[in-house]
């Protein structure tokens, strides 16, 4: 086949994927591919993951999707993942408020699902998250919380979306290392009862 049938082909099945893209997908420019992100806890996730058979998510932090990528594609083809975030990054964390990317941070976010394939998957929130654990009728099979770090965010989080949970789902979240979040992890699963595990970077109790 000649190059210009090739590109007009290409062309083509480009505009036949983003008609066929759910929104909010569909209707934003899309950015090349920036995949950077905060995450290291793909091993005792995934373990998690595909030892209880999960088929879907509520994360909550974002940012530019890399663990929202890894979690929905673990989760397989008929996994969901509700991707929870405000996107106006974290007031604990300078190097959000600095990132000369934050004007747009949510299309990048949303480029990069596309270009991962993962539309299907993964249904972005745009809200705070308190809010959303307020407003969501959803229950599901895992919860990730990754936003600001300090005891106070990370207790009333774990407070406000352990409900969401399904029976026998899973709430974990990253940054083990820092003690603000043990001490909110610890004082949230003794008043729900859980006992709490940990492994590296990521925590969990059922
Ligand atoms: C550390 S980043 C998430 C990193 C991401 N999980 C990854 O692995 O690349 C924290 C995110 O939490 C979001 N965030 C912080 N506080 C929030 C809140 N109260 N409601 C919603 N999103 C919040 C920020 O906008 C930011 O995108």
């Amino acid at each position: 086949m000649k190059k210009i049938n090739l590109i007009i082909l290409a062309l083509l099945s480009f505009c036949y994927l983003s008609a066929e893209m759910p929104e909010p997908y569909r209707s934003i420019n899309v950015l090349p591919f920036d995949g950077q992100g905060f995450f290291t806890n793909q091993e005792p996730l995934k373990n998690l993951i595909h030892q209880k058979s999960m088929k879907s998510a509520i994360e909550i932090g974002s940012w530019l999707g890399y663990s929202t990528r890894f979690i929905a594609s673990e989760m397989g083809e008929d996994g969901v993942v509700y991707a929870i975030d405000h996107w106006l990054g974290s007031p604990d964390e300078l190097q959000h408020r600095n990132d000369p990317r934050q004007p747009f941070v949510y299309q990048q976010f949303l480029s990069n699902v596309i270009h991962a394939g993962l539309t299907e998957r993964i249904k972005p929130i745009r809200m705070n998250s308190l809010e959303a654990a307020d407003a969501l009728n959803l229950k599901v099979d895992l919860i990730y919380l990754d936003t600001s770090h300090d005891t106070d965010s990370v207790y009333k989080n774990i407070m406000a979306w352990h409900s969401h949970l399904k029976e026998g789902g899973i709430l974990c979240g990253d940054d083990w290392l820092w003690p603000t979040v043990q001490v909110a992890v610890w004082h949230a699963a003794g008043q729900l009862g859980r006992p709490v595990h940990a492994y590296q970077n990521l925590w969990w109790f059922e």
